[in-house]
């Protein structure tokens, strides 16, 4: 039975309809039944902070929004954030393994990070680069960083984090790579500027033709396709093919089933496929 709240947080049918699809078009969102009072209470939640009570008028103000924000409003409620330092570790214990090779070999690299959220993720691939390579870090790898969601990525740019969610990482990283705060910033820490230097944050939607960047050795691409149906994940995972080096590597959530991949990749271990095909992006401008 629904509770008062959920009463009043549901959307008229249509309404809800129209914000489901652009929902797809906009993120890829797969719609799944029993989410409409999910995105109903997002959407509620939006329709306050415009200062907007009618349904209709509030679709109205997102599509007829030229400057692109409203809409923008609505991508941060929908987008699901959750993210944590060092999660799934044997990604990066395997990664620490690669670039610790080509710590011998010299050259520079830069490892995207495409749906890199509220910063962990991108931090942690910065700490595993320093640990690889050393103080030469900074001057030999780079991480892009890019999501779909402005909030997150302005959270991220400031590298503060409260102590718990610091805490999954070594003891030693979370002496050396973040300093503590004082004061009212008492708890929290902040990535240190030797890490934060290495990650390039910018916004940049999946669902978009991709602008010319790359070719990457390694893309992270994790827990973002799991929203995404069947179709949508393998268009995308075509598009972050075309943006890997000859022998690149993809690496996606664990729990991410990507059929579809097989047919250009080599698997290697549990969510982690080497390019097969080579083809990779020739010519492509820098974006960091
Ligand atoms: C669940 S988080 C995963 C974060 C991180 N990759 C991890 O594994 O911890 C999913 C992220 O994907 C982003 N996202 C969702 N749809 C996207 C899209 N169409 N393009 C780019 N980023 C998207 C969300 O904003 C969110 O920050």
């Amino acid at each position: 039975m629904d509770s008062p709240h959920s009463r009043e947080a549901r959307l008229p049918a249509g309404i809800l309809d129209r914000l489901q699809s652009l929902a797809t078009e906009r993120l890829g969102l797969e719609h799944r039944p029993g989410k409409e009072l999910l995105l109903s209470v997002r959407a509620t939640r939006h329709m306050r902070e415009l200062g907007v009570t009618a349904p209709a008028e509030y679709l109205r103000l997102i599509e007829t929004d030229t400057t692109g924000e409203r809409m923008q409003g609505l991508l941060d409620l929908l987008t699901t954030n959750h993210t944590a330092f060092w999660r799934e570790p044997d990604h990066f214990e395997w990664l620490r393994g690669q670039l610790s090779s080509h710590a011998k070999s010299g050259g520079r690299q830069t490892i995207w990070c495409a749906a890199s959220s509220s910063g962990e993720e991108p931090y942690t691939l910065a700490m595993v680069a320093r640990e690889a390579i050393g103080p030469a870090a900074p001057e030999r790898i780079q991480i892009l960083a890019t999501d779909v969601s402005r909030r997150m990525l302005a959270a991220a740019q400031t590298g503060i984090y409260s102590n718990e969610r610091v805490r999954p990482l070594p003891d030693a990283w979370r002496t050396h790579y973040f300093e503590p705060g004082k004061e009212r910033w008492n708890g929290y820490s902040r990535v240190k500027e030797e890490i934060r230097r290495m990650v390039h944050f910018r916004w940049l939607n999946l669902m978009d033709p991709f602008p010319q960047m790359g070719p990457f050795p390694y893309i992270f691409c994790r827990n973002v396709m799991i929203y995404f149906s069947q179709e949508t994940r393998m268009q995308i995972v075509q598009k972050l093919l075309q943006r890997l080096t000859a022998d690149g590597h993809l690496l996606v959530g664990h729990a991410e089933g990507l059929s579809g991949l097989e047919a250009d990749t080599d698997y290697v271990r549990p969510a982690v496929y080497r390019h097969r095909a080579g083809a990779g992006v020739k010519g492509g401008k820098r974006w960091v």
